[in-house]
Parts: structure tokens; C-alpha cells; sequence
């Protein structure tokens, strides 16, 4: 997509209704976005296709935490020290600019990893390359880079007794309960709890619109495994292809893509976790039903240096928009660190109680010292006897297997890959071709004319649509060929259109997004013709 095309789509967006930047009578506030009536319904629909399959579907858990926690959780998290940006301020005008983009970012530069690289260094490397400031063109070569927290700090209640932080992440929300929904899993291991809702970053310089947020949405699992005895279902998605980038590849001089299935990806030990491997198979065939184009799309792995404080290792889903690769999603393997951390810092038991399939005989040594004897013969008169004791089971610390993505990336991807232009009747045409699925909405009802009982018959079938649990729009104003482009805009798939000949068969015209073909289907069937379509359980071909 050229950036001509990128600016094309903020421009649809802000036009028909998607996203717009907030506040914009007040001048603006970077980093936070306004959804409007599509890009609400839009984003909702990702969200419901996400709790569809990531969730419902695997049996897992949804909670509903707070955004705002005491400082207590984010000490033993590690985000009070450790969620930091690399900072470099301009003396001249002010403007503040993450340094390790800088440095990544120019011309003359090779380092792809600066986040990895101390702050110092990230100076120098400044001075080197004598980068400037990107606002106002100061240089930047004297400016120190420092360490900038991400949080939104507050108080919790008046004064400064109690502060609080908005959620960086949605995860902490479940960490911090992991005893109670241990319980609630009746201590079964494997168990995965998920959370959708909004995370909190006061990111140094958001420019690139839904990508880079300072409220954003993301939508997070984490599911909780025996890491001894608990395998993932690989089988479910063994014959799935991954376009995997590795971190040898990223390395090689001609490091390149690898397409391996799941199965491959886990036997060659390219992915070594297989539940990682498992969430990348289900996620890529999520992901090209929610409409990202997979010619677009790769899984990441995270350079050492770029490795978040709790993971082990980490892959991120990434999409192309703009020639750039951005991270949809981050596949992390958190260990048992975020449990092992809670469990330092506050005095909750954060284990599983492993219950053993047979109870087992241990036999344990213990001492009993005869106090009068003690002295050099103390070996001699100490008492040892084996005590053997029944064992039902063991508590352990699970392991944390995280998918966690971010709804907002994705809904600006999902657009920019839908991102369309053709030419109809002579004409040049502006459509996304979302999938019917989660286009915000399914279906726009037309009168051809707005008269002659046209629009009654018009508003019925709409109402009938509506009744079924279709989300509809109706239009009778203008041109009917201006009314599909209006829709054509926005995304909805199908329109009906109610015209003379309705009045005659009770018949309706039903016209399809992409090929603009158009069919007649009885006004009886029309509910579930539809529902159908967007289902999937039905191809317009077929009708
Ligand atoms: N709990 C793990 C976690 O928060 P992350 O990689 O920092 O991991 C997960 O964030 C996802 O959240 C990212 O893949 C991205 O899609 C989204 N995300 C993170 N920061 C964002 C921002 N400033 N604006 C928009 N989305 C963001």
C-alpha cells in the first residue's frame, strides 16, 4: 500500500464514520482516538471474533478487572522499574522522541535492535550519525537519553498516600487473582483466562494513528500450563503454515521467510515452545478469516534485546502496512515469573495443588538430637528415624503461555488490507473488502425510488432484517448507484435493493460487494440467505 493510499484511508476513516482523532476542537491530544459509528461496530465484531475463537471455543475463562491498580501490583510486576522507553528531548523546541527509533530509523544506521543497546551508547550512536531533532532540526548530539516510565500515574482517594497506575497491560488484572481462578479451575491445570479491555501507555511520541496508542484495546490470554506435564493440542493445527522470521534469520546476511507447518516449526525446534507454536497455527487461520491479508503477514521473533522483562522467548504476529511491518499480536513465554513475583511480594499462595493419579509413599529422613549428648560425639547419639508419609499431590507454579493482541492494530490493518479501487460503469470505485463477518455493517436496504409504496416495503424488509439479528442500514436518499458506494465505502457486503418488481414477487435484488453481482432472492429467505452469507455457510455464487 502506497502512502498515498495510508493517508486516503485516514481520510475514509475520519469521513465515513471509523476513527478521528479525539479532542480535535481542543487541538488534539496525540495517541488517542475517537471510533465512530463504523469503526465502534468494527471493532466490536473483531472483538466478538476474538472472544468467539480464542475463548468460547477453548473453553477458556473471561474476566473484567480494573484499569487502575495500586502501585503494590506493578512493584512486584516489575513495570515500576523496568516498563521504560529510551527518551531524548530537544533542547531547542522542547519535543520529546523515543532515541532508540531515532537511531534505528536513519539513513546511515544498521542497528535494528537499539532498545537492546544501553542509554549511552544510544547517545553516542546520536552524535555519530548526527541526528537531528525530527520536529525542528536541532541537532540532538549533546541531549542525554534517559529512561522514561510508560505508566499513567495517579492517586487512588485524596492525597498522595495511595498511588495508582492505569494498566499498562490487561494481563496484571489476571496475574494478580491467579489464586481465586486457580480455584474456580478447580486447580486443573491446563486453564487460560482471558480479558478484553482497555491498557494505558504514555508512549513518548504516538504518529502513526491506531498503530501507536496511548489508550488502547487489546485483547489477552493467558493460559496457564503444567510445564512438565501438559502438552498443547499441536494435532488441531499440525498442518498449519507459519511464515516464520526467526532471530538465525534475522541474523543471516540473506536471512530469509520459512514456511513451516506447525509440525515442522516444533520438530525442527525453530519454535521451541509448542503451545507458542500452537496459539501462531490458531492465530493464522483467525486472522485471514478477520480479513488480513496473509501475503502481508509473518510471525517475528523477538531479538534477545527486545525481549520484554518477563518473557522467555516471544514471537509477534506482524502485518505490512505502508511497507513497514508492524506487531499485531506478541506470542510470549512468560515462565512462571509474573506468579513467581506476586507470590515474593504479597503473601497470597500462588501454586496449584497437582493432584497425583495414585497418592504416593515418601519416606523422609528426620532428626531427633539428644540435647544431653551434644558435644563431638553429637553424630553418634542423634536420633535419626525414616518417617513415611502419604502424599495426594504437589503444589507447583504453572507456566504462563500469553497471546496478547492488540484490537486496535488490527482494526487499522484489517482496513488497510481492505483498502480497495476498481472501476465500475466507467466510474472509479472506493470499496473495503472486509469479510462479511465483521464488516460493521451486513446489510443496506434500498427503495429504488422513494415513493409508490417502494419505501414501506423498504423500511418492512429492513425491520425484518433487523428482527433476524442483522445489523442494517437503510438509505433512501440520492441515487441508488451513490448508495452503494456509500456502502461500498464503509464495507457492507450485501445490499437489497426493493423495487418495482417486489411489489409483483415479493422478490429483492441482492447485490455483492466485491464482483457487484446481483441476484434475486425471495423476501422470505432473505433473513437467512444473509445470515447465511455472512456466516460463511453460504457462498454468493451458490445463491
Ligand atoms: N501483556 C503483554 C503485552 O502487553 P505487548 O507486546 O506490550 O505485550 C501487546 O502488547 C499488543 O498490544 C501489541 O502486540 C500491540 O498490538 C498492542 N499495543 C501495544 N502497545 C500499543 C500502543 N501503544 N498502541 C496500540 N497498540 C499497542
Amino acid at each position: 500500500m502506497s502512502e498515498r493510499e495510508t493517508d486516503r484511508l485516514t481520510e475514509l476513516a475520519k469521513r465515513r464514520g471509523f476513527f478521528t482523532g479525539t479532542a480535535a476542537a481542543y487541538g488534539g491530544v496525540a495517541g488517542f482516538y475517537t471510533y465512530g459509528p463504523q469503526g465502534a461496530a468494527l471493532k466490536d465484531n473483531l472483538e466478538g471474533a476474538w472472544r468467539d475463537r480464542f475463548v468460547t471455543r477453548e473453553g477458556h475463562m473471561e474476566i473484567d478487572a480494573p484499569t487502575v491498580m495500586p502501585e503494590a501490583v506493578f512493584e512486584a510486576s516489575g513495570h515500576l522499574e523496568t516498563f521504560n522507553d529510551m527518551l531524548v528531548e530537544c533542547a531547542e523546541c522542547g519535543e520529546s522522541h523515543r532515541a532508540d527509533h531515532l537511531v534505528e530509523d536513519h539513513p546511515d544506521s544498521d542497528v535494528e535492535d537499539a532498545e537492546a543497546l544501553p542509554n549511552a551508547e544510544v547517545a553516542d550512536l546520536i552524535a555519530e550519525f548526527g541526528i537531528t531533532c525530527p520536529a525542528c532540526g536541532a541537532p540532538l548530539a549533546d541531549e542525554p537519553v534517559e529512561d522514561f516510565n510508560l505508566m499513567f500515574a495517579t492517586n487512588i482517594g485524596p492525597g498522595d498516600s495511595s498511588p495508582g497506575y492505569l494498566r499498562p497491560e490487561t494481563a496484571q488484572g489476571i496475574f494478580v487473582e491467579f489464586p481465586q481462578f486457580a480455584e474456580y479451575a478447580r486447580n486443573q491445570l491446563p486453564f487460560g483466562v482471558a480479558q478484553i479491555g482497555r491498557a494505558y501507555r504514555n508512549e513518548i511520541s504516538p504518529r502513526k494513528g491506531l498503530l501507536r496508542l496511548r489508550e488502547l484495546t487489546q485483547a489477552e490470554l493467558e493460559h496457564f500450563v503444567d510445564p512438565e506435564d501438559d502438552e498443547a493440542p499441536i494435532d488441531r493445527v499440525a498442518d498449519v503454515v507459519l511464515p516464520l522470521y526467526s532471530v538465525p534469520q534475522q541474523k543471516a546476511d540473506d536471512g530469509e521467510l520459512q514456511e513451516l507447518t506447525v509440525r515442522e516449526a516444533v520438530e525442527e525446534g525453530v519454535v521451541e515452545s509448542d503451545w507458542i507454536a500452537f496459539y501462531l497455527g490458531l492465530s493464522k487461520r483467525w486472522y485471514a478469516r478477520a480479513g488480513v491479508d496473509m501475503d502481508r503477514f509473518r510471525y517475528r521473533q523477538h531479538l534477545p534485546g527486545e525481549l520484554s522483562h518477563y518473557a522467555s522467548d516471544c514471537w509477534d504476529a506482524e502485518s505490512e502496512i505502508d511497507g513497514g511491518w508492524h506487531e499485531l499480536t506478541g506470542f510470549a513465554y512468560r515462565g512462571s515469573y509474573d506468579i513467581d513475583k506476586h507470590a515474593e511480594y504479597s503473601d497470597e499462595d500462588y501454586t496449584v495443588f497437582k493432584q497425583y493419579d495414585e497418592p504416593i509413599t515418601v519416606e523422609r529422613p528426620t532428626v531427633d538430637p539428644d540435647m544431653s549428648y551434644l558435644g563431638p560425639e553429637f553424630g553418634e547419639h542423634t536420633g535419626f528415624t525414616i518417617e513415611e508419609s502419604t502424599e495426594s499431590g504437589e503444589h507447583v507454579r504453572p507456566h504462563i503461555v500469553e497471546p496478547s493482541f492488540g484490537v486496535d492494530r488490527l482494526v487499522y490493518t484489517v482496513l488497510a488490507h481492505a483498502y480497495s479501487q476498481d472501476e465500475v460503469d466507467g466510474e472509479e470505485r472506493t470499496y473495503l473488502s472486509l469479510p462479511a463477518a465483521v464488516a460493521p455493517t451486513t446489510v443496506g436496504v434500498f427503495p429504488l425510488m422513494d415513493r409508490d409504496g417502494l419505501n414501506d416495503r423498504a423500511y418492512e424488509v429492513a425491520r425484518t432484517l433487523r428482527d433476524a439479528g442483522l445489523a442494517v442500514t437503510y438509505d433512501d436518499s440520492g441515487a441508488i448507484g451513490r448508495r452503494y458506494r456509500r456502502q461500498d465505502e464503509v464495507g457492507t457486503p450485501f445490499c437489497v435493493t426493493v423495487d418495482y418488481d417486489t411489489l409483483e414477487d415479493d422478490t429483492v435484488t441482492v447485490r455483492e460487494r466485491d464482483s457487484t453481482a446481483q441476484k434475486r432472492v425471495p423476501v422470505p429467505e432473505l433473513p437467512d440467505t444473509i445470515g447465511a452469507l455472512r456466516d460463511d455457510d453460504r457462498s454468493f455464487e451458490d445463491l
